[in-house]
C-alpha cells in the first residue's frame, strides 16, 4: 500500500515529538504492508514551518531511516489548512504539493462550515488538483458535497480509521455512502504517534466489501499516480 497522508516527520507538527517514535511509526507501517509514505505535516496557524525547513527535516529523517535499515520509501507533502488568504498563498507558491506533483492535500475546519466546493473550484482553476483530506470527518460534509467536489476536479481522501476504527458512527456511515457511489479516491492512515495504524485491516475490509480492484485503486494505484505526477 501507499500511504498518502501521515504525520510521521518528527518535530514539525503534532504527529511525533521525537525521532524514536517516528522510526517506530515507520516500522509499524511496514508491518501493515505499506511500502511508501508521503509525509504530510500540518500547515496551520500553530504549525507553520517553511518549505525550506520541511525539506531540511525531511532529508535528515530520510538519512535516519536509512541508518535504521528501514526500507520504506518516503516522500514529502503538506496538509494545508484552508483559511482566509489561501488564494494568495497558493499563487505565491507558499505550500508544498504532494511529492512535487500538482496535487495538494487540503483540510478544512471540522465544525465551522466552509464552502469546500468553492475552494476546490478556485484551486482547480489555477491548475492544481486539490485532494480533500478526511472528507468524512467534517461535521457539514454530505454526499452531495462529495459529488460536487469530484465534478469540479477535486479528489476525496478518507481515513482508514473511519472504515474499521472505533471512530464515530457518522464517519463510518458517510464513508460507506462514498464507497457505494464510487467517490473515494484515496484511503490513508492520517497517522499520528499514539494512534493505531489500521491500514491492513481497512484494506481487507474494502477488498471484501467492495472488491479487490477497488481496494487496489484506493490503497495503492491512485496514490501511485499522484506520486508519479
Ligand atoms: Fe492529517
Amino acid at each position: 500500500m501507499i500511504d498518502l497522508h501521515a504525520h510521521v516527520l518528527p518535530l514539525v507538527d503534532d504527529g511525533s515529538n521525537n525521532l524514536t517514535d517516528s522510526l517506530k511509526m515507520l516500522i509499524e507501517a511496514e508491518a501493515q504492508g505499506v511500502t511508501d509514505i508521503v509525509l504530510t505535516p500540518h500547515r496551520r496557524r500553530k504549525f507553520c514551518k517553511s518549505k525550506e525547513e520541511l525539506n531540511k527535516a525531511f532529508e535528515s529523517f530520510c538519512l535516519e531511516k536509512e541508518k535504521a535499515g528501514i526500507s520504506i520509501n518516503l516522500y514529502l507533502g503538506q496538509e494545508i489548512y484552508i483559511s482566509n488568504g489561501y488564494k494568495k498563498l497558493f499563487t505565491n507558491g507558499e505550500f508544498l504539493p504532494l511529492c512535487d506533483s500538482n496535487y495538494f492535500l487540503i483540510e478544512f475546519d471540522f465544525v465551522e462550515e466552509t464552502d469546500v466546493s468553492e475552494v476546490v473550484y478556485v484551486l482547480a482553476k489555477q491548475g492544481f488538483v486539490p485532494v480533500v483530506a478526511h472528507f468524512e470527518r467534517y461535521s457539514y460534509a454530505n454526499i452531495d458535497m462529495a459529488r460536487e467536489i469530484k465534478a469540479l476536479g477535486g479528489l476525496i481522501q478518507v481515513n482508514a480509521q473511519s472504515l474499521v476504527g472505533k471512530g464515530k458512527f457518522k464517519f463510518r456511515k458517510l464513508t460507506s455512502k462514498l464507497f457505494k457511489e464510487g467517490l473515494v479516491d484515496i484511503v490513508a492512515s492520517d497517522i499520528h504517534c499514539g494512534r493505531v495504524n489500521c491500514m491492513k485491516k481497512a484494506y481487507t475490509f474494502v477488498s471484501k466489501k467492495y472488491g479487490k480492484q477497488i481496494a487496489e485503486d484506493v490503497f495503492k494505484l491512485n496514490a501511485k499516480k499522484i506520486i508519479e505526477g
